[in-house]
């Protein structure tokens, strides 16, 4: 069974004997209700590192008051009992006061890639991510931490926040993992009823078809426009539909050499992003 740390000083004194035993130290940040798509994320840590911690903190800064912080699914015995089949050392759970104590003060603005997508609907949404994705890094002073690519605007915040402020972690970023029909895996997942769950396999085909379209040289504009017609249609209320430069996922221009489609779209009251590489004809 991996180790449970509920306090930072209890998670130092564990990754401390780590280190004087030689073992490289993986950190993979998580809100728990654990998936495939975590658990991805664990077994490409285990490439790079003897000991492996998982955080699962469901964060409050990161959510508006009008989002689903309660209704966050939270299953922590599920959760260990699934990173004790992959011998995870150790997995830190600390309490929203171990995280922000009394007197809590400071905040972190972002920039660069933060702009745009996911800030335009969720405006307090990467601050908050960013101060505890920070203290859980300085926390654990990992060698490496993984992140996923399904929130791919989340990955590149990450990576410019670290640079910019000389964490000494590298960040991996690993593939989304699907379900069978191409929808993302997701926490998120499990508020969709089976009506709702079908129809929303709706946005990786979209993403496809899109894809497919842009490679094949038609005009973005249009592609896109079919893109959130075909959604709207489904019965989606869509953020954005929106091709990027893969890196600083400002508009694509000219000087994009890599880009990347990226949607959000709400279900009822389920909101589902998902994106992919595309290669620009
Ligand atoms: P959470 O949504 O639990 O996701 C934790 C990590 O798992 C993130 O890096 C996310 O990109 C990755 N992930 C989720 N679904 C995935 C999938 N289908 N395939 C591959 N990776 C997937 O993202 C957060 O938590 C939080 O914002 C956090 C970074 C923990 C800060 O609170």
């Amino acid at each position: 069974r991996p180790r449970v740390h509920e306090t930072v000083a209890d998670l130092r004194e564990g990754i401390a004997a780590a280190r004087a035993a030689g073992h490289r130290i993986a950190l993979v940040p998580t809100m728990g209700a654990l998936h495939e798509g975590h658990l991805s994320l664990v077994r490409a840590a285990r490439e790079q590192a003897e000991h492996i911690i998982v955080s699962i903190f469901v964060n409050p800064a990161q959510f508006a008051p009008t989002e689903d912080f309660d209704a966050y699914p939270r299953d922590n015995e599920a959760d260990i009992r699934m990173l004790e089949e992959l011998s995870v050392e150790g997995v830190f759970l600390p309490s929203v006061a171990e995280m922000y104590p009394q007197g809590f003060a400071t905040g972190m603005t972002v920039g660069g890639p933060s702009a745009g997508l996911e800030s335009l609907t969720r405006p307090h949404f990467f601050n908050g991510m960013a101060i505890v994705v920070a203290k859980l890094l300085l926390a654990a002073l990992p060698d490496i931490a993984m992140f996923g690519e399904k929130d791919y605007q989340q990955l590149a915040v990450v990576r410019r926040f670290v640079a910019d402020l000389g964490i000494p972690t590298t960040i991996v970023g690993a593939p989304t993992v699907r379900e069978a029909d191409g929808l993302a895996m997701s926490s998120r997942n499990r508020y969709l009823d089976a009506d709702a769950r079908r129809t929303a396999a709706l946005v990786p085909q979209v993403l496809r078809q899109a894809i497919a379209r842009i490679e094949a040289g038609e005009p973005v504009a249009t592609v896109l426009a079919d893109g959130t017609a075909q959604l709207t249609q489904g019965g989606f209320a869509v953020d954005y539909l929106e091709l990027c430069d893969a890196a600083t996922l400002a508009p694509v221009g000219p000087e994009s050499t890599s880009a990347r489609l990226l949607v959000a779209a709400k279900l009822g009251k389920t909101r589902l992003i998902d994106n992919m590489a595309v290669t620009r004809p």
